[in-house]
């Protein structure tokens, strides 16, 4: 499955999805995983550098690629991986157009904040149009940031209720230290030395949810 994070708002959690389910598709799933780091900022690539230098080796195969490539390379190579995630980056960029011409499926992640739920509406046109040509791409929003509990993590998916673009799936991952500590030595929330046990069931619930998803029609 090709899965790309996709949000043209900065700082919601893109590259900390995607780097943290690369590694829950490896180590719990077992899966082939390339990950493509289609942002120029690189972030996705630096947590990789990291990574490979503490373990060895990082256990998936990234490839940086920007602007058309991210079609082309996803294309040439995407056969030989059981799912692909992509890290869009943060603007409306030629690489964020042409992940949407490959993706089977969208996250978008937004925290439960009013600057965030306004930016859902951009991103579902963008994903509109996208479907112009790859009819089978389908998108859903994913809380990240939330509060543990409140009001207004039901406010934001509620929210949703009427986009016809973009669904709210249910597997919110709250505000934990356990992410931005370990994106920082290069690991997945799953692989920390003292695992933050709400962490690593939050994004476990997000894989099982995500990854049973039936793309349309996808290659794979
Ligand atoms: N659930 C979470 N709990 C706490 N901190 C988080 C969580 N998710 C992300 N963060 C932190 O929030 C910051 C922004 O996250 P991240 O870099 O993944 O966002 P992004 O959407 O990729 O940003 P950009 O648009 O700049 O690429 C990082 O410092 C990250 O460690
Ligand atoms: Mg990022």
């Amino acid at each position: 499955m090709i899965v790309a994070f996709v949000q043209t708002k900065g700082g919601v959690g893109k590259t900390t999805l995607a780097v943290n389910l690369a590694v829950e598709r490896v180590k719990r799933a077992g899966r082939n995983v390339l990950l493509v780091d289609a942002d120029e900022q690189g972030t996705a690539s630096d947590f990789t550098a990291i990574r490979s230098e503490r373990l060895g080796a990082a256990g998936f195969v990234l490839l940086q690629a920007s602007g058309g490539e991210v079609r082309d390379q996803v294309l040439k190579l995407g056969p030989g991986f059981d799912d692909i995630l992509i890290d869009a980056g943060g603007r409306d960029t030629a690489s964020l157009r042409a992940t949407l011409t490959v993706a089977d499926i969208v996250v978008v992640p937004f925290q439960p904040r009013s600057f965030d739920v306004w930016t859902l509406d951009k991103v579902a046109a963008l994903i509109a149009e996208a479907k112009a040509l790859n009819p089978r791409l389908r998108a859903y929003a994913v809380l990240n940031c939330a509060d543990p509990q409140g009001q207004d993590n039901v406010e934001a998916a509620e929210a949703l209720a009427d986009n016809r673009q973009i669904r709210y799936l249910d597997a919110p991952l709250v505000r934990r230290k356990a992410f931005p500590n370990c994106n920082a030595v290069g690991l997945g929330v799953l692989e920390s030395p003292q695992p933050d046990r709400k962490a690593c069931k939050e994004l476990i619930d997000l894989a099982e949810k995500l990854f049973t998803l039936t793309p349309r029609s996808s290659r794979r």
